[in-house]
């Protein structure tokens, strides 16, 4: 079975008209996993929350700008944890109460964990930590001797700090079976790309350690010495540093020698990872795929970027704040229809923001080798475009393959000379953007929508490591375009269910496995459920000041 290769778990999970990928088809609400992870019996540092915002504009998430040298300090790192992982509200109603995060996930269940490894900052003793975003804490799991940290701190050249992004299966699975292997690799995408603009917020930057293994990033975590709840555990998925903007991109290490490695993996960890639920259902799909998707140690291969665009940025027009955005991002659940209105120039902004340029965030965190994934956008209203089916071509190499590929009779009609952007058929496309986004209306009610098409065969299969990276990419896109839609007075919504086949063989027209759909996003005016009440997202922890 395990021969199948990473495509079959692909193949397994996709939706199709007929049917569903595979899951319990009901919610079991007796083994409804607990939504925060609690290292209990280790000591927690709780973090203030900011008093005040970082002053930035929306732009400046994505530009990096030189500080003046400034130490990571307790302060920044949880300035930079609050504004990407941690709490943005509660919702509740006359029954339930449930959090909402900075960061979006799939079905609100929030597989994403990270850690923090700290060598040196002013006002935190050198170790690693777990985040609690409920308590807003950082949990003690491991004390660096001098010596180590001192190594850490001259790896880091002089400044900075390690995160560390892990998923718990369990959390995602438990509602979606075994289509939620993919969930949690966007749900990591989105963290990645959360942290990566709050980082910036403090003008420091977030960069991939990509040449460390899977078994590495165990050992770092201290991952191979937990016994873990079953099925419970985390795995470890990607480890980055967070250094100065002012360190150049490529001078920054993408692995952590092995000495290091050894040196942390025998430290004394602490700490219990709190049970999740009283008894599971097992997907063995899901185990299956991330043992095939498991990275060897690689010798990373220089990113290669896209060629700046020449376009003028509108995402400041509206004048909210970096910070702002972050903060009041939702999902948008209903969409009024006429009100989903999008100008040109803004929604060539959305589109421009995704593209891969040097010195750009979130991109310059380095995944992979170059973009792989490409916008296939259903343009229902946006003032000053037909409506219609268009491509955005993330990577300039894969245009002629993908024209080659795809339906005969597209235009391909360049809508912009300085954006990647072609006209493929016009006409009224609403229906079918609902239809294969499952018949979710909000694919079809919006300014537009979109489905993310990855190169797939035969990238991932000599390489199947490289299978959750293109989710994460996929991820990256859909943070910024929830980003983007705020700061335009807009709403996104990230659209994990749709028919995969449909899309990129029966819109596109692309037969084999050479381009995927992985992932679908749509953005308009929200309608608001006015039955919700909303509560401040740090309001349980205020009488314990
Ligand atoms: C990977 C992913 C897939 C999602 N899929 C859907 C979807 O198919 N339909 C939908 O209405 N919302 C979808 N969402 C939105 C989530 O339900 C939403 O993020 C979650 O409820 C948390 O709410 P918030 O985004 O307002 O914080 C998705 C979000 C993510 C990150």
């Amino acid at each position: 079975m395990e021969k199948l290769g990473i495509t079959h778990y692909h193949e397994l999970t996709k939706h199709h008209f007929d049917h569903y990928a595979r899951s319990l088809g009901y919610m079991d609400w007796e083994t409804q996993p607990i939504p925060f992870r609690f290292y209990e019996n280790t000591n927690r540092v709780a973090l203030s929350l900011l008093k005040q915002d970082p002053k930035a504009t929306v732009s400046e998430l994505f530009t990096r700008r030189v500080f003046d040298k400034r130490r990571i300090g307790l302060e920044v790192i949880s300035g930079i944890l609050e504004l990407s992982m941690g709490l943005s509200a509660w919702k509740s109603t006359a029954q339930s109460r449930w959090s909402l995060r900075m960061n979006p996930s799939s079905g609100n269940l929030h597989p994403t964990e990270t850690h923090v490894l700290i060598p040196n900052a002013d006002g935190l003793s050198s170790g690693m930590y777990h985040y609690n975003p409920f308590l807003h804490a950082l949990e003690l799991r491991a004390t660096f001797p001098d010596e180590l940290s001192e190594k850490l701190y001259k790896l880091l050249g002089g400044e900075g700090c390690y995160i560390a992004f892990t998923s718990i299966f369990w959390r995602e699975s438990w509602k979606y079976g075994e289509r939620a292997y993919r969930y949690c690799n966007h749900d990591v995408g989105h963290a990645v790309a959360a942290v990566s603009f709050a980082a910036n917020l403090f003008g420091l930057r977030l960069a991939a350690l990509c040449e460390l293994s899977t078994d590495q990033q165990k050992n770092v975590l201290g991952f191979d010495k937990i016994t873990w709840p079953e099925m419970d555990e985390e795995h470890p998925d990607l480890i980055c540093s967070i250094v100065p903007n002012q360190v150049p991109r490529d001078a920054i290490n993408k692995g952590i020698p092995h000495d290091i490695i050894s040196a942390i993996s025998e430290l004394d960890f602490v700490g219990d990872p709190n049970p999740l639920s009283a008894s599971h259902h097992r997907w063995e799909a899901i185990d299956r795929a991330a043992k095939l998707a498991h990275k060897p140690h690689i010798v990373a291969d220089n990113f290669s970027y896209q060629r700046p665009l020449k376009i003028a940025f509108h995402d400041d027009a509206m004048g909210f704040s970096g910070a702002a955005v972050i903060r009041k991002r939702r999902s948008a659940v209903d969409f009024h229809q006429k009100k989903s209105v999008i100008e040109k120039r803004e929604f060539f902004t959305c589109l421009a923001r995704t593209v891969a340029v040097e010195n750009t965030a979130p991109f310059d965190v380095e995944i992979g080798t170059s973009s792989q994934v490409h916008l296939l956008i259903f343009v229902h209203n946006v003032r000053g475009l037909s409506q219609g089916l268009y491509f955005l071509c993330r990577n300039q190499d894969h245009f002629e393959e993908i024209r080659r590929l795809s339906k005969k009779d597209f235009s391909w009609e360049e809508k912009d000379g300085n954006l990647p952007l072609y006209g493929l058929a016009y006409g009224d496309l609403r229906k079918e953007a609902e239809i294969i986004s499952c018949h979710q209306a909000i694919a079809g009610e919006s300014a537009f929508s979109l489905g993310m098409i990855a190169r797939f065969a035969p990238h991932i299969t000599s390489n199947e490591y490289r299978y959750p990276e293109l989710f994460w990419e996929a991820g990256m896109i859909g943070q910024i375009l929830y980003l983007e839609a705020e700061a335009h007075g807009l709403r996104g919504t990230g659209i994990g269910c749709f028919f995969d086949d449909p899309v990129h063989s029966g819109i596109l027209g692309v037969e084999n496995v050479a381009y995927q759909s992985l992932y679908h996003f749509t953005v308009g005016y929200p309608l608001e459920d006015t039955r919700l009440q909303t509560l401040a997202p740090y309001e349980h922890l205020a009488h314990k000041k």
